[in-house]
């Protein structure tokens, strides 16, 4: 077998791990946040149902392909991307939500666990930044706006 050829990216390899493991801490929770909406999405009712059967699915979607980017920007990186539920368990910093909660209750869960998805991408940035990694930088980024806007979104539900 011939030996996996070194990356020299410009980035050196104990920076490169800290960023993968970070990064793959994100993709656990935008996981389970990925799974936390489509299941949202089968099992809301009530009154408000069309609403939010349609806003789940628009949020799940878009999150859906967010995992791939995360994933792949680990491989870029040289490291193994997580793809297990145990993994995804062991890394995320979100709860799974368990039974049926009520449409407010679901909408309240998303609201915490896109705010939780939301910091761990921001507690990544001072390393990479130190890094030079502009890739992972502008995905975070795109993944701060993403989840900070639709917090306010779900929020705005749960006024009157
Ligand atoms: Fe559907």
């Amino acid at each position: 077998m011939t030996k996996p050829a070194k990356i020299n990216i410009g980035i050196p390899e104990d920076k490169r791990a800290k960023i993968a493991e970070g990064l793959s801490r994100l993709l656990a929770d935008s996981y389970t946040l990925y799974l936390m909406t489509h299941n949202f999405h089968w099992n809301v009712t009530g009154p408000m149902f069309n609403t939010l059967h349609a806003m789940f699915m628009t949020q799940y979607t878009e999150q859906w392909t967010a995992l791939d980017q995360i994933a792949e920007r680990i491989r870029a990186l040289g490291f193994p991307a997580p793809g297990t539920y145990k993994e995804f368990v062991k890394l995320a910093s979100i709860a799974e939500v368990e039974g049926q909660p009520k449409a407010l209750e679901m909408v309240r869960h998303l609201v915490s666990a896109q705010e939780a998805t939301a910091r761990t991408a921001r507690e990544l940035f001072p390393l990479v930044e130190d890094a030079n990694d502009q890739p992972t930088a502008d995905l975070l980024t795109q993944r701060l706006d993403v989840h900070e806007k639709t917090a306010w979104m779900l929020r705005s539900l749960l006024e009157d």
